[in-house]
């Protein structure tokens, strides 16, 4: 099965969780696509949902799709938060961020009861950091002194371009991508990250996930974190 079905089964799957009446904080990328647009369908079929978008990106695909959308402000308490990722540990330990959106998805996740996590089965891995740079976002003044703390911690910390320019986040924030062989406790990572001055947050998530839904090509795969 292609991985875009794979995607497409998995958030279609998540969505099933959306009741009327709830606010849904709606994740950020091209797994979330499907859901959005699945979400949209069940809108101009009658549910009721406040939406909560992660980033510009998905409040313009939420907006067109006929979702009324709300901001964390307005919701600080959020049902249930649907949301992508780009590696997925046994532990359901996260990398999240490859899409630029980490400090919004965190805090969208941190304000919501539950959160699931869709994904193809690409985005499972033995270790984090195995696969991918682990994203950190970080304020723009001396980035440059932020880099070289964060090299303390991994090999190699690399400001994000896209097309020849610097990437800047929905907060106007550089993104350093970081790089390792493998991130062995990243609950400590996470924390040792985030006491360097200029952070503003890192991908990982830890121990936060309620749930993951995988898509694969022998069907759906659900798991929830072992209590
Ligand atoms: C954006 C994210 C996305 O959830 C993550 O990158 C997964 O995206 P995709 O579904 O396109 O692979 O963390 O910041």
């Amino acid at each position: 099965m292609k991985k875009e079905r794979l995607k497409e089964l998995a958030a279609e799957k998540a969505v099933e969780e959306v009741e009327s009446g709830m606010i849904v904080g709606l994740g950020t990328g091209s797994t979330i696509y499907y859901a959005l647009l699945k979400l949209g369908q069940m809108v101009r079929l009658g549910l009721e949902i406040i939406g909560i978008p992660t980033s510009e990106q998905t409040s313009q695909i939420a907006g067109e799709q006929g979702i009324q959308l709300s901001t964390v402000t307005e919701n600080p308490v959020i049902d249930l938060t649907i949301d992508g990722a780009d590696e997925v540990d046994p532990n359901l330990n996260l990398i999240k961020g490859l899409g630029g959106a980490l400090v919004r998805e965190k805090i969208i996740a941190h304000a919501s009861n539950r959160l699931i996590i869709v994904a193809d089965d690409s985005k499972v891995v033995d270790y984090l950091g195995t696969k991918i740079p682990l994203p950190v976002e970080v304020v723009q003044f001396g980035w440059e002194s932020t880099q070289m703390a964060l090299n303390r911690i991994c090999q190699r910390p690399v400001l994000r371009q896209v097309n020849d320019q610097t990437f800047l986040s929905d907060n106007g924030n550089f993104i350093l991508d970081c790089y390792f062989d493998q991130i062995s406790d990243p609950g400590q990572t996470e924390v040792e990250i985030n006491r360097i001055p200029g952070v503003v947050e890192n991908g990982l998530f830890v121990g936060r996930v309620d749930r993951v839904i995988v898509g694969t090509a022998d069907g759906i795969q659900t798991q929830d974190p072992q209590v």
